[in-house]
């Protein structure tokens, strides 16, 4: 059994997996009463629930109205310091697109596992890659995460599966739209922290960014403190872009407590990500979250994770450390940090955003 839950992070990774059988299929079985011991992780999944979340009202930020643009950029850069997280409403993409999404999602999870094996990861950089996780702790242990997932490198190449009938399709238009969002998102934050707009094109080559696209299907679990979705970890890129099914799962990390995320519907749960952190020299902070599961109902997620491009080296921008007196983090290649990242982490070692630090 694994040791109770660290409160270090773990990289949401494409760590070499099992497929013997999908969590769904385990979870289907009519007698399960107690959690398989492979999947056997003990954690306090209990958490706060917090007064209010942050908001953040993506048509105010778009307004026309240069006060009320100063006023909502000056808002966002305050939440994504002291919070990086924030709930975006009135972002204009269509609650129809986004249920079609998570409903293609979901039957995907339903197809056979011998159609899913098909998709098996051979290595962490695979464009499609679709199984279970096993993690391993600093004390050498292994647990299996409670939870199906399915990742598509969809940006700057699109890679989906051609089943479900209606997945492509939804994968490719929502994909495209929370593209428009992160990238307005990114400008906004540049006027924050007064970031020529071109240097960050240049620098993180915003014409080929990077987008993962990550399905995540969580069976109702018969133990739920006896196993974990996802443990802590922080996601890699700038901005990720996280839907449900209006099943409470994520949990959030702020001033050294856990906080249940409840949501309004139509809503999009948006995170900081490590090169967010990076690029700003700090200014923003890279969210520690969780995934929790639950006795009664199964939860489907879309996590949309927002990088770079591969390519581009990453670093704190030279304008920001000019002002700051010096560079908070190395630079790296991101596909060198994404490799490592999913690779060399242990649950419980230090993080390996803290490791970059200088
Ligand atoms: C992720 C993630 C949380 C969730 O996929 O990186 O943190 O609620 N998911 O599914
Ligand atoms: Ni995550």
């Amino acid at each position: 059994m694994a040791d109770a839950m660290s409160e270090n992070s773990w990289s949401d990774s494409l760590q070499p997996l099992e497929f013997e059988k999908s969590v769904k299929d385990v979870a289907d079985s009519s007698c399960l009463k107690a959690v398989p011991s492979k999947f056997n992780f003990t954690n306090e999944s209990s958490a706060f629930t917090a007064d209010a979340l942050p908001v953040v009202d993506f048509s105010a930020l778009s307004s026309g109205d240069p006060h009320q643009r100063s006023k909502a950029i000056d808002h966002l850069a305050t939440t994504c310091q002291e919070w990086g997280f924030f709930i975006l409403v009135n972002h204009g993409i269509p609650e129809s697109l986004m249920n079609a999404t998570l409903t293609a999602v979901k039957e995907f999870f339903y197809l056979p596992d011998s159609v899913k094996k098909q998709f098996e990861a051979k290595s962490v950089l695979d464009p499609i890659q679709c199984g279970n996780l096993k993690v391993t702790t600093a004390s050498n242990q292994s647990f299996t995460l409670w939870r199906d997932y399915l990742k598509l490198c969809v940006h700057p190449q699109f890679h989906c599966p051609h089943q479900p009938y209606l997945l492509r399709e939804a994968v490719m238009d929502y994909s495209e739209r929370i593209r428009k969002l992160c990238r307005k998102l990114m400008e906004a934050i540049c006027d924050a922290v007064e970031l020529d707009q071109q240097y960050m094109d240049q620098v993180l080559e915003m014409d080929s960014t990077s987008q993962i696209f990550v399905g995540n299907y969580y069976p109702p679990c018969p133990q739920p403190d006896q196993a974990i979705g996802i443990p802590p970890h922080t996601d890699t890129g700038l901005f990720t872009f996280l839907i449900n099914n209006g099943v409470v799962g994520l949990q959030i990390q702020h001033d050294g407590k856990w906080f249940d995320v409840h949501y309004p519907p139509n809503s999009i749960l948006v995170n900081v990500d490590d090169h967010l952190e990076i690029f700003t020299n700090g200014r923003c902070k890279s969210l520690n979250h969780r995934a929790v599961v639950n006795k009664e109902r199964e939860r489907v997620s879309v996590a949309i994770l927002n990088g770079p491009s591969f390519e581009a080296v990453v670093g704190p921008a030279a304008p920001l450390v000019e002002k700051d007196g010096r560079a908070m983090y190395n630079s790296m290649k991101y596909k060198d940090f994404l490799e490592l990242k999913l690779t060399k982490s242990r649950l419980g070692d230090k993080s390996f955003l803290e490791k970059q630090r200088t």
